[in-house]
C-alpha cells in the first residue's frame, strides 16, 4: 500500500445557486465534517464561492474553484484572478478541464501560465489530462497525454511539482456514464505516474496525487479506487447530491 492520502474532488461546474450550493455543503457538513482519511474539496461556481466558503467555515471540507486568470488584474473582461481566489480562502484550483479545453479553446500554453502563477501565489492546481474516444481508439493516449503534460509542466521544477494534483479524465468518460474500466484506468494512471517519474524523479512520482475523473459514481467507486494507482477523484454528475458524493468519499479509505 501507498503512503497517498485519497484525495476527492467535486467539480460542480456551472450547477447550483448560491442558496443551492450553501445547502449541499451544510449536508456535505454533516456526513463528512472531521473525517481523517481523505482529504475532501468542493469547487463551486464563482458566484457562489464566497457563501460557501462561509457556509465552510470550521469544516475539514476545502474550497476550490474551477478557472482562474493567469494575471493578478487587468482588462480581461469575464475573468477572476489568483488574489481574488485567495480572498475567499480558495485553496485549489481546477486548471485545464477539458471542458475548459474543448470550449474554451485552452491551450497548453495557457494552461502553463496559469499553473506557474497558481503555485507561485500559493495555491494548489489540479491539473487536467486526458485523451478524446478517436485518439484511444487510434492508440494515442500515451502520446496525448505526455504532450499535455510536458507542455502543461515546462518550467515548474522539483520545488513546485509536490504543489500539483494530476487528474485523468479521458474525455470519452465524463458526463456519459462510460467510465475507464478500472485495468484502463489504472494502466493509464501508471503511465503518467512514470511519466512524472522520468520528467522529475522516483520520490516525486511515488508521492504526486493522480485522480480518475469520468461517469464516477457511487456504484463503480470502490472498484476503481483499490486498483491502487488510483489516488483518489474528480466527480462531476455525482458531486451535485450529497449521499453519492459522500459515499465517494467513505469509499477511499483504506
Ligand atoms: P462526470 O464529470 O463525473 O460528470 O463525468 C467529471 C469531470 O468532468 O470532472
Amino acid at each position: 500500500m501507498n503512503n497517498r492520502k485519497p484525495f476527492i474532488s467535486g467539480n460542480w461546474k456551472m450547477n447550483k445557486t448560491i442558496a443551492e450550493a450553501v445547502d449541499l455543503v451544510k449536508q456535505l457538513r454533516n456526513s463528512l465534517d472531521g473525517i481523517n482519511y481523505a482529504d475532501v474539496l468542493v469547487c463551486p461556481t464563482f458566484t457562489a464561492l464566497f457563501n460557501v466558503a462561509d457556509a465552510l467555515s470550521g469544516s475539514s471540507i476545502m474550497l476550490g474553484a474551477q478557472n482562474v486568470h493567469w494575471e493578478n488584474s487587468g482588462a480581461f473582461t469575464g475573468e477572476i484572478s489568483i488574489p481574488m481566489l485567495k480572498e475567499i480562502g480558495t485553496k485549489y484550483v481546477i486548471i485545464g478541464h477539458s471542458e475548459r479545453r474543448t470550449h474554451f479553446k485552452e491551450t497548453n500554453e495557457m494552461l502553463n501560465k496559469k499553473l506557474i502563477a497558481i503555485i507561485k501565489a500559493g495555491i494548489n492546481p489540479i491539473f487536467c489530462i486526458g485523451e478524446t474516444l478517436n485518439e484511444r481508439e487510434k492508440n494515442e493516449t500515451e502520446t496525448v497525454l505526455e504532450k499535455q503534460l510536458r507542455e502543461g509542466l515546462i518550467n515548474i521544477g522539483v520545488n513546485e511539482i509536490n504543489k500539483i494534483t494530476i487528474a485523468y479524465e479521458p474525455v470519452w468518460a465524463i458526463g456519459t456514464g462510460k467510465n475507464a474500466t478500472p485495468a484502463q484506468a489504472n494502466e493509464t494512471h501508471a503511465f503518467i505516474r512514470g511519466l512524472i517519474g522520468k520528467l522529475y524523479n522516483k520520490d516525486i512520482a511515488q508521492n504526486i496525487r493522480i485522480q480518475y475523473g469520468g461517469s464516477v459514481t457511487a456504484d463503480n467507486c470502490k472498484e476503481l479506487i483499490n486498483t491502487g494507482e488510483i489516488d483518489g477523484f474528480l466527480v462531476g454528475g455525482a458531486s451535485l447530491k450529497p449521499d453519492s458524493f459522500t459515499k465517494i468519499v467513505q469509499s477511499s479509505q483504506k
